[in-house]
């Protein structure tokens, strides 16, 4: 007999995570899918970093992983190629990168275009790149905070989905500006990855919509202030 799936039953989002370093952003994901109140599943984590903490968290909580040394290839296309061949051996519905160090290719991303999802932070279009919260504190902004955003051929440029704004205070360093974003990104990803899993976001041509309407500029904003 085959399996009758009905059509209100929700269907399992296999997500396939790309990180080379701690992986607190991973963590959340794990901490926030585990009682199953989400259809998304961790269904391995890929680092190009064999010494990456976020191995460890993944390992840990029980989930395949893979190391694939970006080193070890002639440059980024080859390396992208081998990659691409590697995440899709477990056959994702979604790419999320947590953390990964790495420049990706236009033809990695046209791959898993409307399926791949990074968090950055800062409140992109701001501060695109690395030291965001330095770079906050030397332009002295009083709003900083985190985005996630569909990943396009332009770096840290695709539609925003969600962003999280703190206040930034008198008395802040980068250090304890990244300790708050960094509670927020614990909040959005885990967030976002769930709409996405849930069938609520998607990519369509005008940006990313949620919920059948369309996003503004920002994506969904949370003030966390
Ligand atoms: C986060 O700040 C994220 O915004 C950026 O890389 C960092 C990863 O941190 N893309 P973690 O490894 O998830 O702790």
């Amino acid at each position: 007999m085959p399996d009758v799936v009905k059509p209100d039953m929700p269907q399992g989002c296999d997500v396939v995570v790309l990180l080379s370093g701690t992986g607190g952003n991973l963590q959340a994901m794990i901490d926030s899918f585990k009682d199953n109140s989400s259809p998304a599943r961790i269904r391995a984590v890929i680092s190009n970093r064999a010494d990456a903490y976020g191995l460890e968290r993944a390992r840990n909580a029980g989930i395949e992983t893979r190391v694939l040394d970006h080193t070890a290839y002639e440059g980024r296309e080859a390396f992208d190629t081998a990659l691409i061949e590697l995440i899709d051996t477990f056959a994702p519905k979604l790419v999320v990168l947590a953390g990964f160090m790495r420049i990706l290719t236009p033809g990695f991303v046209r791959h898993y275009h409307g399926r791949l999802l990074n968090i950055h932070p800062s409140l992109l279009p701001l501060y695109k790149g690395l030291h965001t919260h330095q770079r906050v504190l030397e332009a002295g902004d009083t709003l900083h905070g985190c985005s996630v955003h569909f990943v396009t051929e332009e770096l840290d440029g695709g539609p925003l989905v969600v962003q999280a704004v703190i206040s930034v205070e008198l008395h802040d360093t980068p250090a304890t500006l990244a300790q708050r974003v960094h509670t927020q990104e614990h909040l959005i990803y885990p967030l976002a990855i769930r709409w996405f899993a849930e069938g609520r976001l998607a990519l369509i041509e005008q940006g990313a919509s949620l919920n059948g309407q369309l996003l503004g500029p920002s994506g969904h904003v949370i003030q966390a202030t």
